[in-house]
Formats: structure tokens, sequence, C-alpha cells
């Protein structure tokens, strides 16, 4: 049986007053839940989380990464200087971050290298635009982007690896995909996995579904067989409602 994932990406929010403050709130309201919790936050508040959240059951991750270990790459920042300070994970590969810092398959194919090296565990996003799902692309689109991504790994490591999907349509504009879309979708995914490192595998790799989840459609989501949780945007920036999305069960 896979672990429900339940991961929050805060993109650029949250100055660190309000981080020490949100995971104060949030540490009685998820103690119970069975389900893996992650914030995912700007490199600014990494410091300040990681203390808060030590013995708790909250995890804490960046949102990028360089892919070299270190040199000359002013303003980045790489998975050994993630691992060192005691993150656990790192988003790869955000369709903001294809969309507007030039992210290609190839960059965050290398990306998860480095992360998988330095022991980081990677949340890698994929998903389709409006135009390729309306012309009826979405399948080839998504698999193409987790073979990509996942090209030289060993069957072993890509089981290190979470993927999300994530339809940038749905991205922050209130639309989810509907539970049996997303379903269709991961499971193409899955299967994509299969194919190529075996049942085994794909049976164990935790793929999350995430655009604009929220507590109104997460359990509905999150109860389809091949959804492992989702990653979450806009309702992970309010503890109370991010509380909810992960004991999405009760
Ligand atoms: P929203 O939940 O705000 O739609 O964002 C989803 C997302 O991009 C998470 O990485």
């Amino acid at each position: 049986m896979r672990r429900k994932v339940i991961a929050g990406n805060w993109k650029m929010n949250m100055l660190p007053n309000e981080a020490i403050e949100f995971v104060q709130k949030l540490e009685p309201l998820v103690k119970d839940t069975k389900n893996e919790v992650i914030l995912c936050v700007p490199y600014t508040d990494l410091f300040y989380t990681l203390n808060m959240a030590q013995g708790t059951n909250i995890k804490i991750g960046a949102q990028n990464m360089h892919y070299e270990s270190k040199g000359a790459f002013t303003g980045e920042v790489s998975a050994e200087m993630l691992k060192c300070i005691g993150v656990e994970y790192v988003i790869i590969g955000h369709s903001e971050r294809r969309a507007y810092f030039a992210e290609t398959d190839e960059t965050v194919n290398k990306k998860l290298k480095s992360a998988l090296k330095n022991e980081l565990k990677p949340i890698v996003c994929v998903g389709e635009s409006l135009e390729q799902r309306e012309k009826g692309e979405t399948k080839d689109i998504i698999t193409n982007q987790t073979r990509l991504a996942l090209e030289g790994l060993s069957p072993e490591e890509v089981e290190k690896v979470i993927i999300a999907y994530e339809p940038i349509w749905a991205i922050g504009t209130g639309k989810t995909a509907t539970a049996n879309d997303a379903e269709e979708s991961i499971h193409a995914i899955r299967e994509e996995i299969s194919k190529i490192y075996g049942q085994d595998t794909s049976d164990r790799v935790i793929i999350q579904y995430g655009g604009s989840v929220k507590s109104s459609n997460s359990q509905e989501l999150f109860s389809m067989p091949d959804i492992d949780g989702g990653l979450v945007g806009g309702a992970s920036l309010d503890a109370n409602e991010f509380a909810k999305i992960v004991n999405f069960e009760n």
C-alpha cells in the first residue's frame, strides 16, 4: 500500500515571521495524521521552518535547486547546500519554472539526478497546458515529460521520486481536474513507468495531483486508486485549510 503524501507549495509567499506562526498553528492540527506532511517553502524560510518543525511530523522542502554542486552560478542553490541544512524534499520542474525560468526536460533530468545523489527526495512536476489538452495531447505530453525526467535512473532510484501531475490550466485558476480526469492521467503516468521500469517499481511510485486542490475536493481526488495525495498551492497558505486537506479522510 502506498502512503498518501500531502505537500504545500508556498511559492513566493510567507515572510519568516509568518512561516514560524504557520508551523506553530499547523503542528497540533496534523500531529495525528498517518499521511506524510511536507511544506515546500522559499529559501529564506527554510532555516526557520526547519527549526520549528523539529520533533514534529512536518517535513520541509525547497522549491528549486541547481544541478551543479558548486561554482559560478550567481543566485543559485545546490542540492548539497539544501541537504546540509536538513532539507528533505525539493520540487523540480514546476510548470512556473518551466514557463518563466527556462526549465527544460533536460535540466529537470539533471536536477533530479543531483537531488538523488545528495539524498534529497525530489517532487517532479509534469502537466499539460489547456491548448495541449484541447488538442487531445495530454497523455503524450505527460508520459513524455515523465520519461525524460526519469531518463538514466535505476528502478531503485525511480522509487524514491515523487511525481506531481499538475495540469497547467488547473493551477491557481480555481478549476480542478475532475477526479476521473486526474485519475486517468495519473494512471497513464504509472503505466509509462511500468513499461520502462517494471510493474513493481510503478506500483511503489508516489504520484500526486496538483491544481486548485482545496478541502472541498481533496477527499474525492485523494480517494482515487492511483492518486497518492496532492501538491497544494494557494490552499497551503492557510494553516486551517491545509490541515483539512492533510486530514482529508475525516
Ligand atoms: P494551486 O493549488 O494554487 O492551484 O497551485 C498548484 C500548484 O502549482 C502547486 O505546486
